[in-house]
């Protein structure tokens, strides 16, 4: 299995060492070759909202000698993972900044063929709020990208470091830790027969009905037609 990890702090805290024990999990389960990006680092830039890669293409973002890679490494990936630790009730800036720099990629414009067959893990710690949140904001994100099926790992861990978490979460940590990897192992052996998400084919047709009159964005436009997707063929 081809796993990419994007995590949302630079941190080897609470959310680093859960997502570190889903991907041992995973890996005494199924060989897998796994790329990490740690952000701000790998991305150390807010998208300054020039909607060039949205209207030009994506080579023309002014951050594409780091959003090339990441995307790269998206596509290639058969899971991929959103891990972020809540901040202010929600994910990360460093982890929006990733998110924001990739909603091209919406189905809503031009989603990669490739992410239709993808499974999905969003992985979250907070002290105690905002866990819904901030997993929504990292599931929208994967959903809308066209994801086939999105887990989520989230924690209120109850402390401001990793060993600071009692015994008792940490063992409840690793049964859950243990749990999800087996589920996600099982899906990416067998992504076939996992189930169409209803939303997502209801968005993809809706998006579908709006490109065909899109006459705003003829490089969304050209992206769906040469997909062959206004013309009854489907990602998924
Ligand atoms: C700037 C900042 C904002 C935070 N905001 C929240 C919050 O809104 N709700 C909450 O329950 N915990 C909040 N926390 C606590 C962290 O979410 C929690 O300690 C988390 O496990 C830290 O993850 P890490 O160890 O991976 O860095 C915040 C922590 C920081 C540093």
């Amino acid at each position: 299995m081809n796993i990419v990890v994007f995590h949302g702090n630079l941190r080897h805290g609470s959310t680093w060492h859960c997502t570190q024990e889903i991907l041992q999990q995973i890996q005494l389960l199924e060989p897998a070759e796994v790329t990490e990006f740690s952000l701000p680092g790998d991305l150390p830039y807010f998208c300054s909202g020039c909607f060039s890669c949205i209207c030009n293409g994506e080579e023309t973002c002014p951050h594409v000698s780091h959003t090339r890679p990441i995307v790269e490494a998206m596509v290639a990936a058969d899971l991929i993972i959103l891990a972020s630790p809540v901040y202010g009730l929600d994910v990360s800036g460093a982890m929006k900044a990733l998110i924001d720099h990739l909603c091209f990629l919406w189905m809503s414009h031009r989603p990669h063929p490739a992410m239709f067959q993808k499974i999905g893990l969003t992985v979250t710690t907070s002290a105690g709020a905002g866990l819904g949140h901030a997993t929504k904001t990292m599931k929208n994100s994967l959903v809308f990208w066209g994801v086939q099926n999105v887990f989520m790992f989230k924690f209120p861990v109850a402390a401001m470091k990793w060993d600071d978490i009692t015994a008792r979460n940490q063992d409840k940590i690793a049964k859950q830790v243990q749990t999800l990897a087996t589920r996600i192992v099982r899906a990416a052996r067998s992504p076939r027969r996992l189930p169409n998400p209803v939303f997502r084919s209801f968005f993809f047709a809706l998006m579908r009905d709006m490109q065909k009159k899109n006459d705003w964005n003829p490089l969304d436009r050209a992206h769906w037609e040469k997909l062959g997707w206004l013309s009854g063929q489907r990602p998924f």
